[in-house]
């Protein structure tokens, strides 16, 4: 099966596509590439790679293409902040388009990387599900993720079949890995400095995903009967997974010996909360769906992880882990224009 990936050249793509090139998919990967030489370490090497703007995909691109994986966008809620226009253009108007074209040259499967994020501000006294309960996105990224996700739903069909998959906060390992996401975060931060900075008060819930249970959801896009995923949004996380920024905060402390937590206050209250359900996901994919990894022994991983690549407190602070002054360098030294367009 021929798979184009893209946003393969992210944190999550990168080891998606590894994934699918081990499980013997024909593999093509498109990024613009903001992220592509932000290594921790070196990523396996795909067949084909397209580097562009998805801004200007076209059918050349597409043709012959069994089934997407839509990764691309720019991803988590510092970012999506940048330009809240160019969020809108990249993340639900590209979307949008690609969908559009891939329906047209007869690609078969189309699986949405979409987000709890558009879960937004909620009530955590009940655990939210894919259809019943109230989306109330909040940033430009979680607003134009749930923009897009309902679009595309709408094209799908019996020859066309769209999923959506809305992970948790994902975290582990990458060969381009993040630390601007809660876990790797509060993790990278107490191994490299000896504290676990909370931005907020830690008590909004942040439910989480290991990385590799998340490439798992997205394949098995690819792989059940159409039935099961044709214009079906699904969570993705673990059962017992909604934990507050706290919990993961103790997980960390418990794991690097004589760490410190302090709050910092950068951003006040953070009202971002939300309990999440993932009965349909264990319940709708139990062939497919089958997660490994939780608080504890992804906490175990990672922090081997950090070890392994020999993460330093630069690393951990700078452009090559976080996206927002990866964009913000690129810009400044006018790699990028004002659209983020690659200048040449
Ligand atoms: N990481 C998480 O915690 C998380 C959680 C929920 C959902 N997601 C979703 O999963 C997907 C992948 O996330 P990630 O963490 O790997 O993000 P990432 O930022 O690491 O990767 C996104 C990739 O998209 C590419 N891209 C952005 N704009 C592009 C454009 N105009 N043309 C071509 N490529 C472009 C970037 O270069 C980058 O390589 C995203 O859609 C994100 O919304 C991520």
């Amino acid at each position: 099966m021929k798979v184009l990936v893209t946003g393969n050249l992210g944190y999550i793509g990168s080891v998606l596509t590894e994934k699918l090139s081990r499980d013997g998919y024909d593999v093509i990967g498109l990024d613009i590439g903001y992220f592509k030489d932000n290594l921790v370490k070196e990523p396996l090497q795909i067949k084909k790679q397209i580097l562009m703007d998805l801004r200007d995909v076209s059918e050349n691109e597409i043709e012959g293409v069994d089934a997407i994986i839509h990764l691309a966008s720019l991803s988590n809620d510092p970012l999506g902040e940048f330009n809240p226009n160019l969020t809108d253009q990249i993340n639900n108007q590209c979307t949008v388009k690609l969908a559009d074209i891939a329906k047209k040259v007869g690609v078969k499967r189309f699986v949405y990387a979409s987000t709890q994020s558009i879960y937004g501000i909620s009530n955590t006294s009940q655990e939210l599900d894919e259809y019943d309960s109230i989306k109330n996105p909040v940033s430009a990224y979680a607003k134009t993720k749930w923009i897009s996700e309902q679009k595309i739903m709408n094209m799908s069909s019996d020859k066309f079949v769209v999923s959506a998959f809305r992970p948790a906060t994902v975290f582990g390992p990458s060969p381009r890995f993040r630390c601007d996401i809660v876990y790797n975060n509060l993790t990278s931060c107490a191994f490299t400095t000896g504290k676990i900075e909370l931005y907020s008060d830690g008590t909004p819930c942040r439910p989480i995903v290991h990385i590799d249970d998340v490439c798992e959801a997205f394949i098995s896009g690819l792989l059940a009967p159409k039935d099961l995923v044709n214009k079906v949004a699904f969570n993705v996380g673990i059962k017992g997974g909604n934990y507050t920024v706290k919990q993961i905060a103790m997980a960390v402390q418990n794991r690097v010996k004589g760490s410190e937590l302090i709050f910092t206050g950068k951003y006040g209250k953070d009202e971002r909360t939300y309990k999440v359900s993932f009965n349909r996901i264990y319940h709708v994919l139990k062939e497919f769906y089958k997660p490994k990894w939780n608080l504890e022994n992804g906490g175990d991983q990672l922090i081997k992880f950090l070890k392994e690549i020999n993460l330093t407190e630069e690393t951990f602070r700078g452009e090559t882990t976080n996206r927002l002054k990866q964009l913000k360098f690129l810009s400044r030294e006018k790699y990028l224009d004002k659209d983020l367009k690659k200048n040449v």
